[in-house]
């Protein structure tokens, strides 16, 4: 009935092939995007973890501050004084858009809706007109 001669190397040959699969997969994680360092500066406004995961709370506080509170006072960093701004502050050292922001949003699917007030960095009409 059962053809040992076939059923045995044919399940070595199926586990090997699904464990090569397997570990053939196991180092590729989704690349992260590749961003552009602002060149000049070595730190941002918070450690570059902070940044990472809660940029969007800060602008949020920043705005409020701002806005609703009347505190302008700047913000310190590498021993420089910057503006708690979008454009003054954050787009200062982030000079384009597109290769910094707009990379990491569109990796994540995200399309936060203040540009359609804040005006984007001039850099990036200028690299477009230059191509
Ligand atoms: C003084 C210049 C400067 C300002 C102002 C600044 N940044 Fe940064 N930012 C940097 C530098 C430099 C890095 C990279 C640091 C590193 O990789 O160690 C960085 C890193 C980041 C990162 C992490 C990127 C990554 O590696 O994943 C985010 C997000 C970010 N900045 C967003 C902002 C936002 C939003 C603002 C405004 C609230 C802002 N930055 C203001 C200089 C600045
Ligand atoms: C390291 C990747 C990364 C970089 C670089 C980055 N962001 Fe983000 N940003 C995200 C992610 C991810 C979210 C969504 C987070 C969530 O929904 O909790 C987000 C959300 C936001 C939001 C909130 C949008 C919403 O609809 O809730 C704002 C505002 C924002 N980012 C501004 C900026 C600005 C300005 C820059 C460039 C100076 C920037 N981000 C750079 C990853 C990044
Ligand atoms: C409907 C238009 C509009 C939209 C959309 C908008 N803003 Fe603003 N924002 C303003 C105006 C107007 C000011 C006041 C500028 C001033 O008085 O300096 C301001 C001020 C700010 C400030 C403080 C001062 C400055 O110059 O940056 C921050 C930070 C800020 N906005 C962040 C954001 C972020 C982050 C988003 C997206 C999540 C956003 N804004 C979306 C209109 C807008």
């Amino acid at each position: 009935m059962y053809d040992k001669g076939k059923i045995v190397p044919g399940l070595i040959i199926f586990v090997g092939l699904m464990l090569f699969a397997i570990f053939n997969n196991a180092g590729q994680k989704p690349q992260p995007p590749k961003l552009e360092k602002p060149e000049g500066y070595k730190e941002c406004v918070l450690p570059v973890e902070e940044m990472k995961q809660s940029h969007m709370v800060l602008l949020n506080e920043w705005r409020d501050e701002v806005i609703r509170e009347g505190k302008r006072e700047q913000v310190k960093v590498g021993g420089k004084m910057f503006d708690k701004s979008l454009q003054r502050g954050c787009m200062h050292c982030h000079t384009s858009k597109k290769k910094f922001c707009d990379v990491c949003h569109e990796f994540a699917s995200v399309y936060p809706y203040c540009w359609d007030c804040h005006i984007a960095p001039q850099r990036d009409m200028a690299d477009q007109e230059a191509k």
